[in-house]
C-alpha cells in the first residue's frame, strides 16, 4: 500500500533570483521542497550547491528533499545532511557503495535516498532497499526540467512497489520528471507515493493551488474505488 502522497515542488522551475520568495509561495501547501543540485559533470546542467542550500534552509520550515545529480556523492552528500536537509538522495550511477553512503547519511541526521536514472535498471538495487528511506525513479533522463514524462519508466515503479509490499518496508517511492495533472495519476496507480513537480507547480499561475490539485489527483488515483 502506498502512503499518503507527498508533493515536492522542484525549485529548478522557480525564479532563482527570488528563491526565498518562491519557496515562501508554497509554504503551507508543499510537503517537501525538492532541491536539484547539479554539478555540470554527472549531468551537463549546473544549478546550486551547499552554500545556497545552507542559506535557503534558514528561509523556510518546509523539509528539504535534496536530489544530488553529482559525481562523488561520498564527498558532498553528508554536508547536505548536516545543513539540515530532511532527505538526501544521491544517484546509484555515481556511487560505488550505496549502502555505505546511506548509513553515513542516516548517521549525519537525514533520511537516505537512492535515485535511479532513465537508463539504469532497478533490479540490482532492490536488495538494498532496507537501507533507504526514499527510492527515486527518474521518469525522464536526469539533467533538465520541462521534459516529457516517460510512462515506460513506471515498470520500475511497479517492481519497487511490489518489493516494498513483499518485504513490508517503509520506503517512500518517489517519481521525478514530467509529473503534472495529466501524468500524476498513472504514477500513483503504479505505486509512487512521492511526486516531484517543477514546471507543473512553478509554471502555474498559483503554485499553491497547483500543489493542492496534484495532491487531490494522486489521492484519487490511490483510492481502491478508483
Ligand atoms: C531534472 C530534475 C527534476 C526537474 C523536474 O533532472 O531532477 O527534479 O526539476 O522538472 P519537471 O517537473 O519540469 O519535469
Ligand atoms: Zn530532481
Amino acid at each position: 500500500m502506498s502512503a499518503k502522497p507527498i508533493i515536492a515542488p522542484s525549485i529548478l522551475a522557480a525564479d532563482f533570483s527570488r528563491l526565498a520568495d518562491e519557496v515562501g509561495a508554497i509554504e503551507g501547501a508543499a510537503d517537501w521542497v525538492h532541491v536539484d543540485v547539479m554539478d555540470n559533470h554527472f549531468v551537463p546542467n549546473l544549478t546550486i550547491g551547499l552554500p545556497v542550500v545552507q542559506s535557503l534552509r534558514k528561509a523556510t520550515t518546509i523539509p528539504f528533499d535534496v536530489h544530488l545529480m553529482i559525481t562523488d556523492p561520498e564527498r558532498w552528500a553528508p554536508g547536505y545532511a548536516e545543513a539540515g536537509a530532511y532527505n538526501v538522495t544521491f544517484h546509484a550511477e555515481a556511487c560505488e557503495d550505496p549502502v555505505a553512503l546511506a548509513k553515513t547519511l542516516r548517521a549525519a541526521g537525514s533520511k537516505a535516498g537512492l535515485a535511479i536514472d532513465r537508463d539504469t535498471p532497478v533490479e540490482p538495487y532492490l536488495e538494498m532497499l532496507p537501507h533507504f528511506d526514499t527510492l527515486l525513479i527518474m521518469t525522464i533522463k536526469a539533467g533538465f526540467g520541462g521534459q516529457k514524462f516517460m510512462p515506460e519508466m513506471l515498470d520500475k515503479v511497479r517492481d519497487v512497489r511490489r518489493r516494498i509490499g513483499a518485504k513490508d518496508l517503509s520506503v517512500r517511492l518517489e517519481v521525478d520528471g514530467g509529473i503534472a495533472a495529466d501524468t500524476i495519476a498513472q504514477a500513483a496507480e503504479a505505486g509512487a507515493d512521492a511526486f516531484v513537480a517543477g514546471t507543473a507547480v512553478y509554471g502555474a499561475e498559483d503554485p499553491a493551488e497547483a500543489i493542492h490539485q496534484l495532491r487531490a489527483l494522486a489521492v484519487e488515483a490511490q483510492s481502491p474505488h478508483h
